[in-house]
């Protein structure tokens, strides 16, 4: 059996639930809106937010969900696909999930408006059903991701970017989401519990390996559905660089700013610099801060009692790091 379909055997049931609620999530009565949320769901992810979010529950309430789950689940999956609708028009990115981008086939206008849309469709998924706690946890998440992506948008600009920022940047655009699925997923069926805090924390550190995993990626050639290599063009300095500025002599230190800053749209010089961060352990040492995030993300799971939501759970920290898409 594939990774994934043991991961979610022993959500099978509330995963398929979830797609109908989801799906029905989006729907509009302006006909170009049908039209692209269709084509959006057509083309869907790995799902591993709504997985995190059910594995979850289920793992600290005997084996049950509620309603709440599912719709936070709902909300959590319409809040990422909007970020990501509006994150490849903030990276100009053309492709996503194997396919065109949304902006890549309606322009930049329509793409904003949709993510738009998605987002305040599921803030009133909660807001509807009076899950005001839930919603508190999830508009966190979507305040700290804005202000993730700008600041790494400043940081890109100014080239002044350090570890620490590195991973301020990688918590609040990425693991922050993470978070509010595995805190949601407590909080959706025990809501007083310190579960929450103990999930959020969880979720955070899978997040910081999700993203550093998401950054490796980039150096590579494989088809994961997205371009690759186009972080460097976007002077979006991620963990393998920031190594190897730091680990460099002085005169390669300002070829590798001067090649971010200035030549960034050089295919050839990108290259260069891909194979230089490659020869100076950049890769390497990313790899290994990804698993110290695992490993301190396992510590907190294996202070819970043994079941087969844990043992998904576990298989799903290793997944984030294993995965090849
Ligand atoms: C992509 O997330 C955005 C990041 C935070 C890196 P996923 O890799 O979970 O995207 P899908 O939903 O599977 O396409
Ligand atoms: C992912 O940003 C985080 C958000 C969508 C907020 P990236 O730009 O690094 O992710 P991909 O690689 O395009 O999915
Ligand atoms: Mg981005
Ligand atoms: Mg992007």
């Amino acid at each position: 059996m594939k990774i994934v379909e043991q991961i979610k055997q022993p959500i099978v049931y509330e995963m398929e639930l979830f797609e109908q609620k989801f799906l029905l999530s989006m729907s509009s009565k302006v006909a170009l809106l049908n039209r692209i949320t269709t084509y959006i769901v057509n083309r869907k992810g790995k799902q591993m937010r709504p997985m995190f979010v059910f594995l979850v529950a289920k793992m600290v309430n005997n084996g049950n969900v509620s309603e709440r789950t599912y719709r936070g689940a709902a909300v959590i999956e319409l809040i990422h696909t909007a970020t990501l609708v509006h994150d490849d028009v903030v990276d100009d990115s053309n492709r996503r999930r194997g396919f065109f981008s949304v902006n890549a086939l309606w322009k930049n206008k329509i793409a904003v408006l949709i993510g738009d849309y998605l987002l305040s469709k599921g803030l009133l998924l909660s807001i509807d059903n009076n899950d005001f706690d839930l919603l508190k946890i999830i508009s966190v998440a979507v305040r700290e991701m804005s202000e993730g992506e700008l600041l790494q948008i400043e940081k890109a600009r100014q080239l002044d970017i350090t570890e620490d920022i590195y991973y301020e940047i990688i918590r609040q655009k990425t693991a922050t989401l993470i978070a509010a699925c595995c805190s949601l997923g407590a909080a959706s069926v025990k809501p007083n519990s310190p579960d929450v805090e103990t999930m959020r924390k969880f979720g955070e550190l899978i997040g910081m390996a999700f993203q550093i995993k998401d950054d490796l990626f980039d150096y590579g050639n494989e088809a994961i559905g997205k371009p690759t290599g186009i972080d460097i063009k976007e002077q979006k300095m991620t963990l393998p660089l920031i190594y190897a500025i730091n680990n460099c002599m002085k005169k390669e230190k300002s070829w590798l700013i001067n090649s971010v800053k200035n030549k960034n749209k050089d295919k050839k010089r990108v290259k260069e610099v891909i194979a230089f961060v490659k020869s100076k352990g950049g890769l390497d040492y990313a790899v290994t801060k990804m698993m110290a995030f695992q490993e301190e993300a396992l510590q907190l799971l294996n202070t819970y009692p043994d079941s087969q939501f844990k043992a998904s759970l576990l298989l799903m920290v290793n997944y984030v790091i294993d995965r090849k898409k």
